[in-house]
């Protein structure tokens, strides 16, 4: 059977983000996105073929071309990849948002109770096929904001059988649903009630890691390293463990305080250091230094009412690879649109909106390692694209909280047309 040709035209402007397959942007690359004006893109079976100019398209391809989209007065970008969720969880904690609201702190929440455990309760109640319809309905909405690939964690099972059943509902969700799902492996999120912490993570050594690489459950091991969470020894041991069943570090960290989580990112060779809103200036160069995405959750700061946000301006400065991510969670971000999560990227951390879009593409991509695969629109690339309702790109940040994705592109197969899921 040949490859279906899909061809997009007219668009207003394509934005591949790189047209030189670097793996990630850094320093004054992260705003040189490639916008091409009329432009056209070339998709045969799952791959991108050919991107230019409208005009410029070889009669061939317009001739094979089963389906075309005119892209008129529409923007294209590389379909968005969301690098840092919790998409997976039961129950919902709106009052805590209210009491968060009247004054309430997160940890004063967490500590009576509330927080990552009480997630936890509600994951653990419920049955595998109801975690999955709602695992199903979060992706759904988040295809419908644009975004193709998806990371989640686990870590509101905090035991062996319910951590298993959070990411056996990622990997049948990765299977059955047009999204891609990357499933990490978060295990030590916090120590759950009645049970020590020597005795918790050692479960978490010899019993969930062991299972989560025996069934192929996750790509990643992810800590959440910081005051009041797991100290930066106790994560040393978790990811040189995880590392050894093959498993890829990631790391929560300085999201409140710097303990020295930047450091052991570089120690374990992780492939991401995510939150980063207490970094220190020399961690930011380390990080850099070491190739090391820098993945920043502005939504969890806003969500929280604070104010400390990341300093993005400074970490560009620096060259580190920086990315954004929703961090879609029941408690710290709620939100699961990354085109929000990039507008207030611009307004709070003075990123440049063409910056944004970079973070959120190849840079998302990069700090998942899938960045020759997906990211940017250049041929040999997997067709993942989002056309959004949008003269420019500039629109799209601009637009604060309004829905703009008009067709999702995913393995080159439109999956959202009009705004609505096919
Ligand atoms: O990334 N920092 C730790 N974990 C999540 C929050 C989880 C929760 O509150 O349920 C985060 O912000
Ligand atoms: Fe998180």
């Amino acid at each position: 059977m040949t490859d279906q040709t899909l061809l997009l035209a007219n668009i207003s402007q394509l934005v591949t983000v790189s047209q030189s397959r670097e793996l990630c942007k850094r320093g004054p690359g992260m705003r040189e996105l490639n916008i091409i004006r009329d432009g056209a893109v070339v998709i045969q079976g799952d791959a991108i073929a050919w991107v230019g100019h409208t005009s410029e398209l070889p009669a061939g391809f317009r001739e094979d071309a089963s389906k075309t989209i005119d892209c008129s007065g529409k923007t294209v970008l590389p379909g968005l990849v969301d690098c840092h969720t919790h998409f997976v969880f039961g129950g919902s904690r709106e009052a805590e948002f209210a009491k968060r609201c009247e004054g309430m702190s997160y940890a004063e929440i967490a500590a009576a109770g509330g927080g990552i455990k009480s997630s936890m309760r509600a994951t653990r109640d419920l049955s595998y096929e109801e975690l999955l319809d709602i695992g199903r309905v979060h992706l759904d909405q988040m295809l419908l904001l644009g975004t193709t690939t998806v990371e989640g964690k686990s870590g509101y099972g905090l035991d062996l059988e319910t951590e298993v059943k959070m990411l056996s509902v990622m990997a049948d969700l990765h299977d059955t649903h047009s999204a891609t799902v990357i499933p990490t492996f978060l295990g030590a999120h916090a120590v759950p009630d009645g049970i020590s912490r020597s005795r918790y993570l050692s479960i978490v050594l010899e019993e969930m890691i062991p299972q989560v690489v025996d069934q192929r459950l996750a790509n990643f091991c992810d800590v959440f390293c910081d005051d009041g969470a797991f100290t930066v020894d106790e994560a040393r041991f978790v990811l040189n463990h995880a590392k050894q069943f093959g498993l890829t570090p990631k790391l929560h960290t300085d999201q409140f305080a710097s303990i020295g989580g930047c450091g052991l990112a570089v120690e374990v060779g992780a492939v991401s250091a995510d939150h980063l809103d207490a970094i220190r200036l020399r961690d930011i160069e380390l990080l850099a230094a070491n190739d090391i995405a820098g993945v920043l959750l502005p939504g969890c700061i806003l969500f929280l009412g604070l104010s400390n946000y990341a300093p993005a301006r400074r970490m560009i400065d620096s060259e580190l690879p920086v990315a954004l991510s929703t961090d879609f969670n029941p408690g710290s971000c709620n939100i699961r649109s990354l085109p929000i999560i990039m507008s207030i990227a611009c307004t709070m951390m003075r990123m440049h909106p063409y910056e944004a879009i970079a973070a959120c593409t190849l840079n998302g991509a990069y700090a998942l390692g899938m960045s020759e695969q997906i990211g940017s629109i250049e041929p040999g690339k997997k067709a993942d694209l989002t056309i959004f309702n949008a003269e420019n790109a500039l629109q799209i940040t601009y637009q604060f909280g309004c829905n703009l994705v008009n067709t999702v592109v995913k393995n080159g197969h439109a999956v959202v047309r009009d705004g609505h899921l096919l």
